[in-house]
């Protein structure tokens, strides 16, 4: 409840009382407009996004709001406005530019009062002239025209309202769902053995081997692999396999575990290749609990904290750190002040993190494995030494201490790339210019190269918002993912605004390149200062369900050591975790969009497939769903609702629907298979 009270009062917070407004007219630049949702950029007041002054097909207006496609403003009217009038267009900011193209909406109380139609960048200012009359609620939005949202910076010109007297109107950029207490779905894993996560792991020749068998069940358990290639050793009561391969191959092998109630097998496969991170990354960064107050015994700590949560045996891996282990080149804190690099240029940590190797040895040793954070530039984005021509030292100090992970932004890479990188890579850019997009690959392709020189396999993150196009070539300079956009935070519009973005990514996502929409942001978080997350339940369970979709990363953000148990359940559903790391790495795409409702779906590698059907509207949303075609299925399929685990109904896809009932910005997550 608590979250929901938060979020209930920020919103209180943004309500804006206006002053001096005469009787007759309110300026929409009257109103707070900081709470517009848009698909780019901040909304602006009598400028456009890019803050220049608002400008339709040669015409100045001096007053107005700039905005983005695609945009959402709700005013709260109550009845209490007569007309809205305004001049729409694309700003001129965009220079001609031909992707650009918008389509102005004034919808009251749920019904389109007026569209503007689609509009052009140089276009004339189109008029707006509407009746509010009894208008309760109005929402004024900007869509893309269909052609998504590049260059559509969209301007609503001298707009504003006629009203009786002179009054306020609350705005917001999302009218917010009704509060309701958490609620937890996933089923209790039963006291009986079962082997959860992955069904495939990959590794290279060579490389330090460490798997462990996740598995849930009453303790104490012991566990057996069956066909284990030459090379490695399990440790029967732990079910940490160690060694090494020295060849290249394809292993099938038997998974066992038992307990004093019984025993579950699972066939596996062990691929020796060149590919690593063969299923999406799963474990925590300290970034959105503790960001820049992270230290050696935090860290450690959080890895016990997966280990006695249990989510060690759901298959969560990763312990990262993230910015501030390095010195800092300014703080006030002593503890991030010391010498950035040794006499030879090796990185040194600051004297919070006394001892690297040794925490590297202490998460091994619990079965995990750990990452840490650099940047390309001189410094990361806090501020801290960073590994600016110190590329190959840094790879030669991560593999010594014996680190699997790199998270590897861009921050102050651009102070130092201008002009200085052309024509070094051959890489094929997609149309853009080359040597922007060289610049933006360069460094890449420069530490790729380095942490594959080490013996040791280092999954590598590449955290540079999607620049370039990131997705298409990604994989090229050995990055295993690749962030899509700028940093998440724990709204609605934050997490909805990202994760209902990514379908152009999608289709270059496979195991071992993946597209990464940025952490996870249930539980504990607050970058500093930590608060429970303000996220709805149901939009938690819109935000995993999404993500599993989306076959990303998933990297938990809070405070591990203030679990609770609804937290815990979202992150420990097998069947929704197991979407995510489906071997065939398909990434879910929005095949049905109408009106609020969003339908995602990714075929899964037993021929099932995995469908999300979401709300992003603020009422629950009630339907029956019968267009099966559209989502490749045919014939008899059994549903299975995979966050109660239960088989829900079996449709013939030919005559029947099936009947769902949506949350106010939540999910309903099922799976979809041929009936025997
Ligand atoms: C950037 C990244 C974040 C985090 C911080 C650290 O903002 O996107 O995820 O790593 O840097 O400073």
């Amino acid at each position: 409840m608590h979250s929901r009270l938060f979020s209930a009062l920020g919103c209180a917070l943004a309500l804006f009382a206006a002053k001096n407004i005469s009787a007759e007219t309110v300026w929409l630049d009257q109103l707070d407009l900081r709470s517009a949702m848009q698909g780019y950029g901040e909304p602006h007041k009598n400028r456009s996004v890019e803050g220049n002054p608002l400008t339709i097909g040669g015409k100045v207006f001096k007053r107005g709001f700039g905005t983005h496609a695609e945009s959402i403003l709700h005013i709260n009217l109550g009845g209490g406005a007569q007309k809205f009038t305004a001049s729409v267009g694309v700003d001129d900011d965009v220079m001609g530019n031909a992707a650009s193209s918008v389509e102005f909406f004034v919808i009251g109380d749920g019904k389109t009062l007026w569209h503007s139609g689609v509009l052009r960048a140089g276009n004339a200012p189109k008029d707006c002239a509407v009746d509010l009359s009894g208008v309760k609620e109005l929402v004024l939005k900007v869509g893309d025209a269909g052609d998504g949202i590049d260059w559509d910076h969209a301007d609503w010109a001298d707009a504003k309202f006629e009203t009786a007297a002179a009054t306020t109107f609350a705005t917001s950029g999302e009218a917010l769902p009704p509060p309701i207490a958490p609620y937890i779905l996933t089923p209790a894993a039963p006291a009986t053995p079962r082997i959860n996560g992955a069904n495939v792991f990959g590794v290279r020749p060579g490389s330090p081997f460490l798997f462990t068998i996740a598995a849930t069940g009453d303790r104490p358990m012991t566990f057996s692999v069956k066909n284990l290639p030459a090379g490695l050793t399990l440790d029967p009561t732990t079910g940490h396999i160690t060694g090494l391969l020295k060849d290249k191959g394809n292993f099938t092998v038997v998974l066992g575990t038992k307990n004093a109630l019984g025993s579950a097998e699972k066939k596996f496969r062990i691929v020796c290749g060149d590919q690593i991170a063969l299923t999406p990354q799963m474990g925590w960064n300290s970034w959105n609990c503790f960001a820049g107050a992270v230290s050696q015994d935090r860290v450690q700590r959080a890895a016990d904290a997966l280990v006695k949560s249990g989510l060690i045996n759901h298959g969560w891996t990763y312990i990262n750190i993230d910015d501030y282990w390095e010195n800092h080149r300014d703080s006030k804190d002593p503890t991030l002040r010391g010498p950035f690099r040794d006499a030879e240029g090796f990185i040194v940590p600051n004297s919070r993190f006394p001892d690297m190797k040794g925490l590297a040895d202490y998460v091994h040793g619990l079965g995990l494995k750990i990452g840490l954070y650099s940047s390309p530039g001189p410094w990361t984005c806090g501020g801290c030494a960073a590994s600016y021509q110190h590329e190959e030292q840094d790879a030669q100090t991560y593999a010594e201490w014996g680190f699997d992970y790199l998270k590897y932004d861009w921050c102050s890479y651009g102070s130092v790339a201008s002009g200085k990188i052309t024509n070094v890579l051959n890489i094929p850019l997609w149309g853009k210019t080359a040597t922007n997009d060289e610049g933006a690959i360069y460094p890449y392709r420069l530490m790729g190269k380095f942490l594959r020189d080490q013996h040791r396999d280092i999954v590598f993150s590449l955290c540079q918002y999607g620049m370039a196009d990131v997705w298409k070539w990604g994989g090229s300079v050995q990055g295993n993912s690749w962030r899509t956009t700028g940093d998440i935070t724990d709204t609605w519009k934050s997490m909805s605004g990202i994760g209902f973005k990514q379908d152009a990514a999608a289709p270059f996502a496979k195991p071992g390149n993946w597209n990464d929409p940025d952490m996870l942001i249930v539980g504990e978080v607050g970058w500093g200062h930590t608060h429970p997350t303000r996220l709805t339940p149901d939009e938690q369970y819109t935000h995993i369900s999404l993500w599993c979709l989306l076959a990303a990363p998933l990297l938990i953000g809070c405070d591990m050591e203030k679990f609770d148990d609804f937290t815990l359940s979202l992150l420990s559903n097998d069947e929704v975790l197991a979407v995510d790391q489906d071997e065939l790495g398909q990434e879910a795409t929005c095949i049905i969009k109408d009106g609020n409702l969003r339908i995602y779906e990714r075929a899964l590698a037993n021929g099932s497939r995995a469908v999300g059907f979401f709300n992003l509207g603020i009422a629950p949303q009630k339907l029956a769903f019968a267009d099966f075609a559209k989502l490749n299925l045919a014939g008899k399929q059994v549903v299975r609702d995979l966050w109660r685990q239960q088989d829900v109904a079996t449709v013939d896809t030919a005559k029947d629907s099936l009947p769902l009932t949506i949350p106010a910005h939540g999910v309903v997550l099922y799976k979809l298979t041929a009936a025997k």
